[in-house]
């Protein structure tokens, strides 16, 4: 079994009968729904709340159902993967182009759990460009903002396409290298008028599950 495999198998232990779960996206996600739907058809009763058009594609194939967040009064666990995590449990996600979905989610729900192979885990965030996603309108102003702020922005591409969010938004990849101040930073670049969400998760995650080798670390908020 891979780390990311072995990373979401382990979070199972901490869903419950009859929880309104907050499913996250991308391949670490794919492990975990996978291994739901087994339990659903063993009888596991619960309510499912998607962060993307991916996730609730595959759920629904197999068998598991999804509301969507205005059904549903809070939700009671999300688990999600993550691009990069540090020993405070900030972190980078939009890798896949879902962080905004994945924030109002996470932001509804009372615990948050990310499950990530070894090698996101990291001593400084920064190294893995920080998505930002932003209106189409007048997009070239704040790519040349963000571009004499020095954050190296670029433009994400489907192809020769522009990629595009499930919310019908663009995302521009910050090459930042390093981040000295996650919770300065993500405030900076979210009062930029154009910004939709910034892709830097600061106090978000309870928990992270790190999968290392054959086994599987946790890591708590202290
Ligand atoms: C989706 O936009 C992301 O936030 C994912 O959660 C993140 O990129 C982790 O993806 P993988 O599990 O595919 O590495």
């Amino acid at each position: 079994m891979n780390e990311k495999q072995l990373a979401a198998e382990k979070s199972i232990e901490f869903i419950k009968n009859r929880m309104i779960l907050g499913l996250g996206t991308g391949s670490t996600v794919f492990f975990l729904v996978k291994k739901l739907a087994e339990l659903v058809k063993q009888g596991l009763d619960i309510t499912c709340v998607s962060t993307s058009n991916q996730t609730s594609e595959l759920a629904k194939s197999l068998g598991i159902r999804i509301s969507s967040l205005n059904e549903v009064e809070k939700i009671d666990l999300t688990i999600d993967g993550a691009d990069e995590v540090d020993k405070n449990l900030n972190g980078i996600k939009g890798g896949g182009g879902a962080l905004l979905y994945e924030k109002i989610v996470a932001k509804a729900s009372n615990k948050v759990i990310w499950i990530v192979d070894s090698s996101k885990y990291v001593l400084q965030l920064g190294k893995f460009p920080l998505p930002v996603e932003i209106i189409s309108f007048g997009s070239n102003q704040l790519l040349k903002r963000f571009d004499e702020l020095g954050f190296n922005p670029e433009i994400r591409k489907n192809g020769n396409d522009n990629f595009i969010t499930d919310s019908g938004n663009l995302i521009v990849d910050l090459h930042l290298n390093e981040i000295e101040d996650a919770i300065n930073l993500e405030r900076q670049i979210k009062l930029i008028p154009g910004v939709v969400e910034v892709g830097l998760f600061n106090n978000i995650a309870d928990l992270v599950i790190i999968g290392k080798g054959n086994s599987t670390e946790i890591i708590n908020r202290v």
